[in-house]
C-alpha cells in the first residue's frame, strides 16, 4: 500500500525545527510489519498548500497528517481534509481522541477528522511526537483491512 504522511507545521517547513512526528509514523507504520511504500512531506499551515499537498497525493491508500488540529488561528487541517472528503470515517477519529484522552485531557482540543476523498483515506494526527506515536499505534491493526474495503473486497 501507498501512504503518504504530510507534515503540516509552519515552523517545520521553515526548517525552524526538525520534523519528529512525520518519521515516527513512519517507524512505528514499518516495525508494525505493514507492508508500504511511504512518501513524507512538510508543509505550512496554509491553506492552499494543504489542499494541494492533499489533492496531488489523491490516489495513495492513506494520506496521513500530522499537525494544525488544535485551536490556534492558523490551526486549518481539519476543515481541510473535511471540505475535501466525500464521506466521514467517524470511528477512526471518535477513538483517536478517545485513546488520547487516556493520554492527556488536551486530546478533547484536537478537532483531527478522518474521510476518505476518492480511493484514499484520510486521516488527521495532532502533531507532537507523543500524540502520532499513540494514534499511529490506534490505526496499524486496521490499515490493511481499511484498504481491502476501499478495494471492494468486502471483509
Ligand atoms: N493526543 C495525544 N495522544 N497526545 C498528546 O500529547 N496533545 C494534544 C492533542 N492531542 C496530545 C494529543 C494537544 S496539547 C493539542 S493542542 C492538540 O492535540 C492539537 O495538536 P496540534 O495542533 O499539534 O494538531
Amino acid at each position: 500500500m501507498k501512504i503518504v504522511i504530510i507534515t503540516v507545521s509552519d515552523r517545520a517547513s521553515r526548517g525552524e525545527y526538525e520534523d519528529l512526528s512525520g518519521p515516527e509514523i513512519e517507524k512505528i507504520i514499518l516495525e508494525g510489519g505493514i507492508q508500504a511504500e511511504i512518501v513524507r512531506e512538510i508543509v505550512p499551515d496554509t491553506e492552499h498548500l494543504i489542499t494541494s499537498a492533499m489533492l496531488q497525493n489523491q490516489g495513495a491508500d492513506y494520506i496521513i497528517t500530522s499537525g494544525g488540529t488544535g485551536l490556534s488561528p492558523r490551526d486549518i487541517t481539519p476543515e481541510i481534509t473535511e471540505r475535501l472528503c466525500e464521506k466521514s470515517l467517524p470511528g477512526i477519529a471518535e477513538m483517536l481522541r478517545a485513546e488520547s484522552f487516556r493520554e492527556t485531557p488536551n486530546a478533547l482540543l484536537s478537532r483531527g477528522y478522518a474521510g476518505i476523498l476518492g480511493r484514499t483515506i484520510i486521516v488527521n494526527f495532532p502533531g507532537s511526537v507523543k500524540a502520532v506515536r499513540l494514534c499511529t499505534r490506534v490505526i496499524l491493526p486496521v490499515l490493511e483491512h481499511g484498504v481491502s474495503m476501499m478495494e471492494g473486497k468486502g471483509h
